[in-house]
């Protein structure tokens, strides 16, 4: 069966007689892209800013620089920048697409979605864009989310874009925040594909999203348009935010690789939200994962929240270290608590 013929039938659809396989529609990725701003700002950099240390930073986070955006430099502009990479590699153009869903927390305006003016400037008139808000989650939201779509048949080709300025958010006199965080942007798209129903398929094979508001006051931004009339300021209590992070991660991560059927030790490639060094290599310890199995971007990036997820895909693919049938394991962690996983075969 063509792609395109199983995709107009709807997700799934019987093959044939007892023992043919069951062909399903699967969402799988075609490419990868990704941008970050020019300005580059290491620890000593943020030393002359607040009462920080180099030793300090990297001692407990691992993070030795950061992007920061320039003045006039868009959430937009660095998704629609990470949006183009990641359609070239997939060989499309932008009127291929007709879902476009941008992550973030920090969008252009507070409406409409960042990702309708990311759809307008990439050209695209057709189909639908909406933001998804789930903070450092939001990319595993993202990629769930269009999945469903995907697999419904409700759209064929998806772009999902993480893209982050939360330079613009941060409390620039609040040491305990403003130095984890930094800004950019990747992208990945995704087309419904007819696969046969087994977990050796390519594309997205499990997905698990969670929530819990009772965390709001762990990790808020202390600003909105409904509450104070302001962006505000993020605010976050590390400690507790920490305390949670390894148990709920892992958790997610359990019951995705339950649903697959693969166990932790089969993944090729474990791609984690860069929050903390300290907090992935818990989880690593936990799943028994291998550390060289671990993509780490966090040195170099800080964390770039719903950004961090496509940024860390695509240095992997830039280092050669994903492939076609590439098992790759997604995870993600934030504000709301918001928390969830993703594992597909590149
Ligand atoms: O992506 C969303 C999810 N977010 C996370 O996953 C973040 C999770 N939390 C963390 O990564 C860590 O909790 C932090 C990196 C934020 C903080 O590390 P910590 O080991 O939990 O440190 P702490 O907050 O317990 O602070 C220890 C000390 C404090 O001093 P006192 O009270 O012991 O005298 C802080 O004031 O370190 C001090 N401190 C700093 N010192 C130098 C806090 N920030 C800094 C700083 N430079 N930037």
């Amino acid at each position: 069966m063509k792609a395109d013929e199983a995709y107009s039938l709807g997700q799934r659809r019987e093959a044939g007689s007892e023992g043919e396989s069951v062909a399903v529609i699967r969402s799988v990725i075609l490419g990868v892209g990704a941008y970050l701003p020019k300005r580059r700002m290491t620890n000593d950099d943020m030393a002359k800013i607040v009462d920080t240390t180099d030793e300090w930073i990297v001692e407990r986070t691992g993070i030795k620089a950061r992007h920061i955006a320039a003045d006039g430099e868009l959430t937009s502009d660095l998704g629609i920048a990470a949006a183009h990479q990641a359609l070239e590699r997939s060989g499309l153009t932008a009127s291929d697409i007709d879902l476009v869903i941008c992550a973030t927390a920090t969008p252009d305006r507070t409406f409409p979605a960042t990702a309708v003016r990311i759809q307008s400037k990439l050209g695209i008139t057709h189909g639908a864009a909406f933001d998804i808000q789930a903070v450092c989650s939001g990319f595993v939201y993202g990629m769930t989310t269009a999945d469903n779509f995907l697999k419904a048949g409700q759209f064929k080709r998806a772009l999902v874009i993480g893209a982050e300025t939360f330079s613009r958010i941060l409390d620039w006199n609040d040491r305990t925040t403003c130095v984890l965080f930094g800004d950019g942007a990747g992208a990945v798209v995704l087309e419904a594909q007819a696969q046969t129903g087994t977990r050796e398929d390519r594309g997205i094979i499990a997905t698990r999203i969670r929530s819990d508001g009772r965390y709001e006051d762990l990790l808020y931004v202390d600003g909105g348009p409904g509450s104070t009339r302001t962006t505000g300021h993020l605010r976050m209590n590390g400690r507790e935010v920490f305390r949670h992070a390894v148990n709920k991660i892992s958790g997610v991560i359990e019951e995705t690789l339950a649903e697959s059927g693969y166990k932790a030790d089969e993944i090729d490639l474990f791609v984690p939200h860069q929050a903390n060094a300290r907090i992935l290599d818990g989880i690593a310890k936990k799943l028994k994962v291998s550390p060289e199995k671990i993509v780490m971007t966090l040195s170099q990036h800080g964390n770039t929240s719903a950004a961090s997820i496509p940024l860390a895909l695509n240095q992997a693919f830039e280092q050669g270290r994903i492939d076609k049938g590439s098992l790759v394991l997604m995870e993600a962690m934030g504000g709301g608590f918001t928390w969830g996983a993703v594992l597909a075969r590149w």
